[in-house]
């Protein structure tokens, strides 16, 4: 298992396309700025730091790598990062138009185009370990979260993992996830305010 300080050590602070900060300058989407702007983004300590913490409290298993992963809106890809780093099989989607294209591509991550709105997901059963979806359900819309979910449960074999944003989406729809009656052999493993492991077992 890698250390944090390891793993910035492994992944690197800076990204690996050369001309990187060039092509930002010129990405309007990037240049935007407020506490929410996708600059933070770029920060890749700041980045490696918090998902290396939600991987190791979360998801401790996959630190030993061998396990297939798909995450659902994976933005700048950094959690596949990590976990390929690690010594897992990744592979991520994303939002039509890949807002954070230029990031994935840097690294070499593997995304393709999958809209959360629109279920059902273009993904084989079982054809992962683990499904992840961190900070993205809120932008599918409440009226989609169980069928969002199901489909999560029958792409995954192994388990699946979702961190949805708090505040106002969340609150009103909540209940969808707590009242959902998993499929056989689905259990809700941990959960930790807005964080639900789901595990087959
Ligand atoms: C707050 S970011 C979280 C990104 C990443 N999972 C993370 O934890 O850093 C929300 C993500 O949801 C994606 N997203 C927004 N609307 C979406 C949609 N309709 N379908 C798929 N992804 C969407 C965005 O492109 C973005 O990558």
């Amino acid at each position: 298992m890698k250390t944090l300080h390891e793993c910035i050590e492994g992944i690197g602070s800076e990204w690996k396309d050369p001309h990187f900060w060039e092509k930002i300058d010129k990405n309007p989407f990037f240049t935007s700025s407020g506490i929410n702007s996708p600059k933070k983004y770029l920060d890749r300590v700041r980045t490696i730091t918090l998902n290396y913490a939600l991987i190791s409290t979360y998801l401790p298993e996959l630190l030993s790598g061998g396990f297939k992963v798909w995450d659902f809106s994976c933005g700048s890809g950094i959690f596949l990062e990590i976990l390929r780093f690690m010594g897992n099989y990744v592979e991520g989607s994303d939002q039509p138009g890949l807002p954070y294209r230029m990031l994935t591509e840097s690294q070499g991550i593997n995304v393709s185009v999958i809209d959360g709105r629109k279920p059902p997901f273009p993904i084989k059963s079982k054809s992962v370990h683990w499904l992840t979806c961190i900070g993205a359900l809120t932008f599918y819309g409440g009226e989609n979260w169980e069928k969002v979910m199901r489909e999560f449960f029958r792409i995954a074999q192994k388990g699946v993992f979702i961190g949805i944003n708090a505040g106002g989406i969340y609150d009103e729809n909540k209940k969808i996830i707590e009242k959902m009656v998993l499929p056989p052999k689905w259990h809700l493993t941990k959960r930790n305010r807005t964080y639900f492991k789901y595990e087959r077992i």
